[in-house]
């Protein structure tokens, strides 16, 4: 029997719904209208695309949008700079640096001048460390995705085996980490881990991150497995895919995401819901 299809653009729908209707009540309840900075530096055109959708959803659900976009050249400083001004922005209640930043700008520095007070990504090493410890600021946006997808389908976390393959900073760890916090039995896999498909099929939990098209096979699969698919590539006629091979994969698990419509929309969906969090937050100090 086929998988059952995790409908991520219809889950991100009624979040959005819900959160617009929560940020129309805002102004006349708290006096705010919740703010959101896009940093762009370059001209990827993945990363312009990300960006463009995130501030269209920003206007649909009447959150303040504001977009910079910075040529290559930029220098640190440069840049540096501009996040000063936006932690001082009192109508700025969210910033997000799209990454990958040009090889000359140290990702670090820029993610560490980053207010944690507005961190909605959650990259900040005091955010991170906060999640770590279990009592989260902000949760990244697609690790934060990736759970509430596999919530919609009524399934427990606690005790369940997962697997997640890649360690990236921005999905692998910090969704390995949210799986452990709700009591999984959390593997994480990479480029190193040995026998990565035999240990791929003991999990009952198996998020793929790891950036490489249609990586998950069939054979990685234990049935009835659930599949969250954190992969968007592009194929050279230009359409997008998953980590995992979804033909072949639906028919062993019992849970998949398809791509597009899975993740991705999910994780705009929390990046809005953090920012609509994060502006309450500030409206009560
Ligand atoms: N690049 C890839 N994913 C992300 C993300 O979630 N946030 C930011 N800022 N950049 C990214």
């Amino acid at each position: 029997m086929s998988a059952s299809i995790i409908d991520g653009k219809a889950l991100a729908l009624t979040l959005r719904d819900t959160i617009t209707q929560e940020i129309q009540t805002l102004p006349r309840t708290r006096g705010i209208t919740p703010g959101l900075a896009a940093v762009l530096v370059g001209d990827d055109p993945a990363s312009a695309v990300y960006v463009k959708n995130k501030k269209l959803a920003c206007e649909k659900a009447g959150i303040y949008p504001q977009e910079h976009r910075l040529p290559a050249s930029t220098t640190q400083e440069n840049l540096l700079r501009l996040i000063v001004q936006l932690n001082a922005d009192s109508r700025i209640h969210g910033i997000l640096v799209q990454l990958p930043l040009p090889s000359h700008i140290d990702t670090k520095v820029i993610l560490q001048a980053v207010s944690p007070e507005k961190d909605v990504d959650g990259f900040h090493p005091v955010n991170v460390g906060r999640l770590v410890e279990g009592d989260p600021v902000f949760v990244p946006c697609t690790p934060k995705g990736v759970i509430h997808m596999i919530d919609s389908t009524g399934e427990a976390i606690a005790g369940k085996r997962a697997v997640v393959i890649g360690r990236s900073n921005i999905v692998g760890k910090p969704v390995a980490m949210l799986l452990l916090h709700r009591h999984a039995t959390v593997t994480i896999c990479h480029s190193r881990t040995k026998d990565l498909p035999g240990v791929a099929r003991e999990a009952d939990i198996v998020v793929a991150a790891i950036g490489k098209a249609h990586f998950v096979t069939s054979d990685m699969v234990k049935k009835g497995a659930m599949v969250i698919d954190v992969g968007i590539n592009r194929l050279a006629d230009g359409k997008l895919t998953g980590d995992v091979d979804f033909d072949a994969v639906k028919e062993e698990a019992g849970w998949i995401t398809p791509v597009p419509g899975g993740v991705g929309p999910m994780t705009i969906a929390m990046l809005l819901q953090n920012t609509l969090e994060s502006a309450k937050r500030m409206a009560k100090k």
